[in-house]
């Protein structure tokens, strides 16, 4: 059955909630999510919102920061814009009854994190705001946006002249549906679960950046994946975030005997750029050594950090006493679906808004707290961009007929994610590289678009889309013989000048018709 809407958006995180809130009254919005309405990373997200709003901050200070942070090849218009918008957009939302924390002056409380030259990270129930600005945006979503939950996109829809039209989705009956609209807005957050250490919700497999590749967009960016510090570390692996905002608290990094890791490494030491906490705990443990979280300067640890006190109770770490075991785990994609500022990308009706797009405005390394702002900015600018676009409706294309699934086997998801771990993580070289893109083409996906992928299960099609977007970011990863933010090739240790104005793209070639 094919149903008709004016404005489709796939994904149901921050993003997309401020893009449908902002959507016009007189539009009809269909959101669609693979798994519940709440069920992604932000909800999950800790630390807060950065906004220059302190007397002694600049929106300009928050530019040049973010731009730092990013290692010079943000788009710099981006970054300037989502900068100078986030104090007023952070007013608005306090104004309008989303519960941020206040200090004693009844001032919002202004938290610190790395690489930020000032307080300036706005954050709810402690290390809640993820939840926090969810469930506001929830609560208040207009009656013309409908929720479709547990529908699995597996095609983006495109007519003869290379215009998007919809996509198709499988729900969990097995049912296939068709959803037509002149504007498709792609919401799917990053691809954390790439990667064995994850900080991210189980459903951020990086479905959008493949299916956006699938149907002939442009990628940019695919090989800067930023790794988190500090996710709790038990024998049995990672087991969720410790909030960077912890450290911006004051504690502080140590080895086994005590000795503070990053003293030397940087003049920030534990409040450095992420890229670099990462590589230096990353060092560490290879030389088999454990590292710690040590708490114990923070007053108050368990109301400031509700959500981090839990997770640590809930795994039987006791943070009375002080020490959180921590290693580093994928966080955040710079790169992904390519757009301008508006957030169209090269395919003509299809958008892409929140971590599944690179504008840009990260470059190499996102700062800290700059991703649910990334989220708020942009899909509030989408959203005035359709307010105005024409509502026309696309010429679907003609049947196009799909070879069955695939005649050999998908590698398990631990496999994939244990390959991307080991030889495109937190340091990389052409050797591990050129190894991981070689099996992953062994697994015929320059073909995929011709197979139809309806008749695949939810967890065949997760693996399959998997499988394309590590293919994109080992590709990429290849390509630049640099290292840079959330870069680092062993074998090209330096940045180097001639990568500050190149930038990889992946884009498939598409037959029409
Ligand atoms: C954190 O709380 O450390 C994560 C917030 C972010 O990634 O910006």
């Amino acid at each position: 059955m094919i149903r008709h809407t004016d404005i489709l958006v796939i994904g149901s995180g921050v993003a997309a909630l401020q893009l449908a809130h902002h959507i016009s009254r007189d539009m009809n919005v269909i959101i669609l999510t693979k798994s519940t309405l709440s069920n992604g990373n932000s909800s999950l997200a800790q630390g807060g919102i950065a906004a220059a709003l302190d007397d002694k901050d600049q929106t300009f200070y928050h530019f040049i920061d973010t731009i730092l942070a990013g290692r010079l090849i943000n788009d710099h218009r981006a970054a300037l814009m989502m900068t100078q918008e986030a104090p007023s957009l952070i007013r608005n939302l306090a104004d309008q009854g989303c519960t941020f924390d206040y200090d004693s002056n009844h001032c919002l409380s202004l938290g610190n994190e790395g690489a930020h030259t000032h307080s300036r990270i706005v954050h709810g129930g402690g290390d809640q705001t993820g939840k926090v600005i969810t469930n506001y945006l929830q609560t208040n979503l207009p009656d013309h946006v409908q929720i479709r939950e547990n529908h699995f996109v597996f095609e983006i829809l495109t007519n003869a002249q290379g215009r998007c039209y919809g996509v198709k989705s499988k729900d969990e009956e097995g049912d296939v549906h068709e959803f037509h609209a002149p504007h498709t807005v792609l919401a799917t957050g990053g691809c954390g679960q790439l990667y064995a250490s994850s900080s991210n919700a189980p459903t951020v497999t990086g479905d959008g950046i493949a299916l956006a590749y699938l149907a002939g967009a442009e990628l940019a960016d695919m090989e800067f994946i930023q790794f988190h510090p500090t996710l709790l570390s038990l024998n049995e692996g990672p087991r969720g975030l410790i909030s960077e905002a912890v450290r911006g608290e004051g504690a502080i990094l140590i080895d086994s005997k005590g000795e503070r890791i990053m003293e030397t490494v940087h003049p920030l030491k534990e409040l450095a750029p992420r890229h670099i906490v990462s590589q230096t705990i990353h060092q560490q443990r290879k030389k088999g050594r454990e590292v710690f979280l040590d708490v114990r300067p923070i007053q108050n640890f368990q109301t400031k950090f509700p959500t981090v006190t839990k997770l640590c109770e809930s795994n039987k770490v006791d943070v009375d006493l002080g020490f959180i075991p921590v290693s580093p785990g994928c966080h955040f994609s710079m790169g992904g679906v390519k757009t301008d500022r508006t957030g169209r990308t090269t395919i003509e009706g299809l958008y892409a808004v929140g971590e599944v797009a690179c504008t840009g405005v990260h470059g190499a390394n996102r700062l800290a707290s700059n991703s649910l702002l990334e989220g708020l900015v942009f899909g509030r600018r989408l959203a005035k961009h359709l307010n105005l676009a024409p509502l026309d409706t696309v010429i679907p294309s003609g049947t196009i007929t799909r070879r069955p699934p695939f005649s050999f086997p998908l590698p398990p998801k631990k496999e994939i994610q244990k390959r991307m771990m080991e030889s495109v993580g937190i340091v990389r070289n052409g050797e591990q590289l050129m190894d991981q893109l070689l099996w992953l083409e062994s697994f015929q996906i320059h073909e995929w678009n011709h197979y139809d992928f309806s008749l695949l299960t939810f967890e065949q099609m997760t693996r399959v889309l998997m499988l394309q977007t590590a293919w994109s970011i080992t590709k990429s990863a290849l390509e630049r013989e640099e290292s840079r933010g959330g870069h680092y090739r062993s074998d090209f240790p330096r940045e180097e000048p001639v990568w500050l104005n190149k930038q990889t793209i992946r884009k498939k070639t598409i037959e029409m018709g």
